[in-house]
């Protein structure tokens, strides 16, 4: 991101002049109070908003260029899990998770076996064929996050992924997302959570109205000041 800064016509400056770079293969928090810009911030990434002003970049092409197929395809690559979960609620446990690999043509025996195990390791094997209404929150939580991560994403964006468990079940979940890192995987998490925040030694792009403000020095993801101050 260089300079970007995105205003809603009732309400400016909800990110203003957020320059970052996360380069491949990091890992980075992303925190501030309620109400500071974190999802906003995370929608710039997967791309379900554009920025009103300044350049955004993702995989190294400026997504403002990009026709309709490539936005596709940028999408497909990005696993994210909402604060909301945003599971679909006609769908089993299983179908849910399952449903980025079908997208993507995937749906050999391997694969479902994959979906099985994945769902075994997060703690929903006995729900797999319940609908989400049936669910608690962190079970919910538990299955968007499985989703997200199904098809091995490039980059991984999580939005408040431990807000509804407790804090044996979230380190669980952090240290997939660690995992998933070693494979590559570049990783994003907002959280409100002091405890993570402290646990894990990542960098730390903290938002306050709209603006990156005391900006840990970063080993992989990297925040500038203003261009022109450097
Ligand atoms: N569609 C919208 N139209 C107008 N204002 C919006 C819209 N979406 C978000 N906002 C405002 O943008 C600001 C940042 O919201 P955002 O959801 O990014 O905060 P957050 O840091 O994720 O907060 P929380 O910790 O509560 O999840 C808030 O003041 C919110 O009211
Ligand atoms: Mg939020």
């Amino acid at each position: 991101m260089d300079q970007v800064s995105v205003d809603y016509p009732s309400r400016p400056g909800i990110i203003r002049n957020v320059s970052l770079h996360l380069p491949a293969g990091s890992f980075c928090f992303v925190t501030g109070p309620s109400g500071a810009g974190k999802t906003t911030l995370l929608k710039l990434m997967f791309l379900g908003l554009r920025p009103t002003a300044g350049t955004l970049q993702v995989f190294g092409r400026d997504v403002a260029s990009l026709s309709r197929d490539q936005r596709a395809y940028v999408r497909s690559r990005l696993g994210v899990v909402f604060q909301d979960f945003r599971l679909i609620e006609h769908m089993s446990i299983y179908d849910n998770v399952a449903l980025p690999l079908r997208l993507a043509g995937k749906d050999s025996q391997g694969d479902r076996d994959y979906v099985r195990e994945l769902l075994d390791w997060v703690g929903l094997g006995d729900h797999a064929q319940a609908k989400p209404e049936e669910l608690s929150g962190g079970q919910k939580q538990r299955a968007a996050i499985a989703r997200a991560v199904i098809n091995r994403p490039a980059v991984l964006l999580a939005d408040e992924p431990t807000g509804n468990v407790d804090d044996g079940i979230g380190l669980k979940l952090l240290r997939l997302f660690e995992e998933l890192n070693k494979l590559g995987t570049t990783v994003v998490v907002a959280t409100h959570s002091e405890s993570l925040l402290q646990r894990f030694e990542y960098p730390t792009l903290r938002l306050k109205q709209g603006q990156l403000v005391d900006r840990a020095p970063a080993a992989g993801a990297v925040a500038e000041q203003e261009r022109g101050a450097l």
